[in-house]
């Protein structure tokens, strides 16, 4: 049942090139130049008028909507918010007549996010819920369900329903650009063929698995340690803590790369890895003095990024992993497989149950 891996994780990793496409496959134009949902109740007209979305999720789906965020932002040019959906409630949020509010669940069946939805659609919200599971307890009391088509997800940590959910995103998010105009056809027919190499891409980063393999042997003798990132990779990092702390518990924080200096770099001491993703051009230059900074302190410093950018980023770094050119926004769906892998390698030099954490169970049907 494990299709020849030791762990139903590591087949999830793998399981994830055919994720993406089985996600994208009946969503794009035959001519490559747009998407469609079929079955979305939304209307062109109301995508038109939305003023703001909510995204609210818990955990790995939560770190998704920190993505489709920026995704939205950057693509349809909406404002979004994105909350765990424990706090989302309680907050009294603002929903006005022209909210979407976007539910992220693997499962269909966290109770928190349910709760969430509850509340948005008492308030008056449409909510379209990305779930893994159509006939869940979420999809049945959403407007609408974007399915992510991930295949059945076993092991605890959640690996290929996030990336499925990125997915989704990108298809939502230009979907939204196209109706509201803030996209060229040319433009999105450039994203979608980005997209269209993902799986390949993704293929090559897992050939990297040795590599990974003798970095995560290496983290496994510490006790903590930092991720950092900016924009979308800030993210990221967030799913790479999380997936670090959940099956192999060393003790990790991310950080937005720019706000260590605001106080956590007292914690930075001689010989504590950090994991830098620099994969954002625009701020590349920036995450680097963010990188001397801890090197300063005595941090052993890995980071991913593209291959061309291995010889430079070595004269201040101690290790790089590299990920295929992709656009910047698609990255993360690339460089987050490299932080599953490492915390896979990571729990099994623990000698951890990998698929069965400890304190988790695969579906949280308690607030
Ligand atoms: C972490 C993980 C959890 C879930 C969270 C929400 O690997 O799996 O953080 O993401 O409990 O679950 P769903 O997506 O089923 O609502």
């Amino acid at each position: 049942e494990k299709g020849g891996f030791d762990h139903f994780m590591l087949k999830e990793i793998h399981e994830q090139p055919k994720a993406y496409r089985d996600t994208m496959l009946g969503r794009i134009n035959e001519d490559g130049k747009g998407v469609h949902f079929t079955d979305l109740n939304l209307t062109k007209e109301q995508i038109k008028n939305i003023r703001n979305i909510q995204i609210v999720a818990c955990g790995t789906a939560y770190h998704a909507g920190l993505v489709g965020r920026n995704i939205i932002e950057s693509l349809a040019k909406i404002p979004v918010e994105t909350d765990v959906a424990s706090e989302y409630r309680y907050r009294s949020p603002i929903i006005a007549k022209d909210t979407l509010v976007i539910v992220v669940s693997q499962s269909g069946e966290t109770a928190d996010t349910l709760a969430a939805l509850r509340e948005a659609q008492a308030n008056g919200a449409h909510v379209i819920a990305v779930t893994n599971v159509v006939g869940s307890s979420i999809a049945r009391d959403a407007n609408d369900v974007i399915a992510t088509l991930a295949g059945p997800e076993i092991a605890v940590a959640s690996t290929k329903a996030y990336t499925s959910q990125l997915i989704a995103f990108y298809l939502l998010g230009l979907y939204m650009a196209e109706i509201r105009e803030t996209k060229t056809t040319e433009e999105i027919a450039h994203i979608l063929a980005a997209m269209d190499s993902l799986p390949e891409q993704v293929e090559q980063v897992l050939t990297q698995a040795p590599i990974i393999k003798e970095y995560a042997e290496h983290i496994a003798q510490h006790k903590h340690l930092f991720f950092i990132g900016r924009g979308v990779d800030y993210a990221v990092v967030q799913e790479g803590s999380l997936k670090l702390k959940e099956i192999s518990y060393i003790h990790s924080e991310a950080y937005a790369a720019g706000e260590l200096k605001h106080g956590t770099l007292a914690l930075i001491e001689e010989g504590i890895p950090v994991i830098a993703l620099a994969t954002q051009e625009d701020v590349l230059e920036k995450t680097l003095s963010n990188i001397k900074e801890v090197k300063a302190r005595g941090a052993e410093v890995m980071v991913v990024s593209y291959e061309e950018r291995r010889e430079e980023l070595m004269k201040s770094v101690d290790k790089v992993l590299s990920i295929p050119r992709t656009l910047p926004l698609l990255t993360p769906a690339l460089s987050v497989v490299v932080l599953q892998l490492l915390a896979y390698y990571a729990s099994l030099a623990l000698e951890h149950d990998v698929d069965k954490p400890r304190n988790l169970a695969k579906s949280v049907t308690v607030e």
